[in-house]
């Protein structure tokens, strides 16, 4: 099927242009996402983006295709959905590098300090323990009092939405942030909701535990910056994947708690934030190797350290009381088949690498991860749905991005 018209979002914003190819399982997303009708014609088939492409210069082109090849060199651009992902990092890059000609550049940025480096240049390998790394960062901060109480009143069946909305009206910034969320894109919700125990009432606890714990674990670790590695970048990366994860989760053939997803996705990466952090000179010079020997940061973390950022970040996620499905989706998103629930795993590791694949901000993986054999099969995704998910995180990124990490002091 192809669309004879335009799809578009409850605000009037694009998510498939007119004459894209599109499935039955498309429109019944669709449908979820509060679109009514999907003006669909059986004949004619136009590939999308293609009079785009053809307007930037074939020059530019040939060096955004070359670019993008390297960066997939391990992932089988035989199969139809990489395929279209492919499709859509190459033109994302080839727009990129037509407005900025700096885009083509794809070195390793210099660290502000050089000599922060000597610290780097030590044996090749050897054992970190992930305990000791987070007792060490956490020890910098503290994680506000808010977040702690919050979670305890979600997790007790006895308190009632009135209690919880009262711990939350105890902290300015949070409630600011509650009533933000809900009245922006993320919900396309029709009506201004300007009241806490409204938007609670709407939004429910589970979706709250989402803002608690991305805003708390940002303005954490926002107070805590690092030479080696770009903070607004990283949560960028961080945020859209959040975005990704949730999207993608509602191509389950059930209705499923989309805010866990959001939570994972957000911190799947935070593990890297404490290497970064405790190893300063030595982790760059990881980054350093992983790009010359043409291999992926987590790999290079494993082989060098015995572990990599995802064990750590599920660690911390533990500590911090989050639920067990939680931490596993963020140990597993780069194995999704290692442990816990496949389908859920699975989520996370695909919205990392459309996210990786777009270059939506980065978290220092410079080659775009390989999907785990049966993660599109077993979630049902085919290739159509690329182009619209790309589009909705790239819609609501904007929104949740200022937000979460913007406003956070
Ligand atoms: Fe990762
Ligand atoms: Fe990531």
């Amino acid at each position: 099927m192809v669309l004879s018209g335009d799809v578009k979002d409850p605000q009037g914003r694009m998510l498939a242009p007119a004459g894209q190819e599109i499935s039955p399982k498309l429109i019944r997303v669709f449908k979820i996402w509060g679109i009514g009708e999907v003006p669909v014609r059986a004949d004619a088939e136009e590939e999308p983006g293609k009079a785009e492409e053809r307007a930037i210069p074939i020059e530019i082109r040939e060096k955004a295709d070359e670019i993008t090849r390297y960066r997939f060199q391990y992932n089988d651009l035989n199969d139809p959905f990489i395929y279209e992902l492919f499709q859509a990092s190459y033109l994302e890059k080839a727009r990129k590098i037509n407005k900025t000609p700096d885009a083509q550049d794809i070195s390793l940025p210099e660290p502000d300090e050089a000599d922060a480096l000597q610290d780097g240049r030590r044996k090749k390998t050897r054992k970190i323990d992930a305990e000791q790394l987070i007792h060490k960062t956490i020890r910098l901060g503290t994680i506000p009092d808010v977040y702690y109480k919050t979670i305890a009143a979600i997790n007790n069946p006895e308190a009632s939405l009135d209690d919880i909305a009262l711990i939350v009206s105890k902290d300015m910034t949070l409630s600011a942030k509650v009533l933000q969320l809900v009245n922006s894109s993320f919900y396309s919700l029709r009506q201004k909701v300007d009241t806490l125990t409204w938007a609670l009432a709407l939004i429910g606890t589970n979706q709250l535990m989402t803002i608690v714990s991305g805003v708390s674990a940002v303005s954490f670790f926002k107070k805590i910056p690092s030479r080696f590695i770009n903070m607004v970048s990283f949560w960028e990366h961080s945020i859209a994947c959040g975005t990704a994860a949730r999207l993608l989760s509602s191509y389950f053939p059930e209705r499923i708690e989309q805010e866990r997803f959001f939570v994972a996705g957000l911190l799947h990466d935070i593990g890297r934030l404490i290497m970064v952090q405790n190893l300063s000179g030595e982790y760059y010079e990881l980054l350093r190797d992983a790009r010359s020997e043409e291999i992926f940061l987590f790999a290079a973390e494993a082989k060098r350290f015995g572990l990599d950022h995802s064990e750590i970040g599920a660690q911390l996620a533990s500590l911090w009381n989050l639920p067990e499905s939680l931490c596993q989706m963020i140990r597993c998103h780069h194995f999704p088949g290692h442990a816990g629930a496949f389908h859920e795993n699975a989520v996370i590791n695909l919205a990392d690498i459309i996210v990786n694949a777009l270059e939506i901000g980065n978290s220092g993986e410079f080659f775009v991860p390989v999907i785990e054999p049966g993660v599109t099969r077993e979630l049902g995704l085919d290739r159509h749905m690329i182009v619209p998910v790309i589009s909705e995180i790239d819609y609501q990124l904007a929104d949740i991005f200022e937000i979460i990490y913007k406003t956070v002091e």
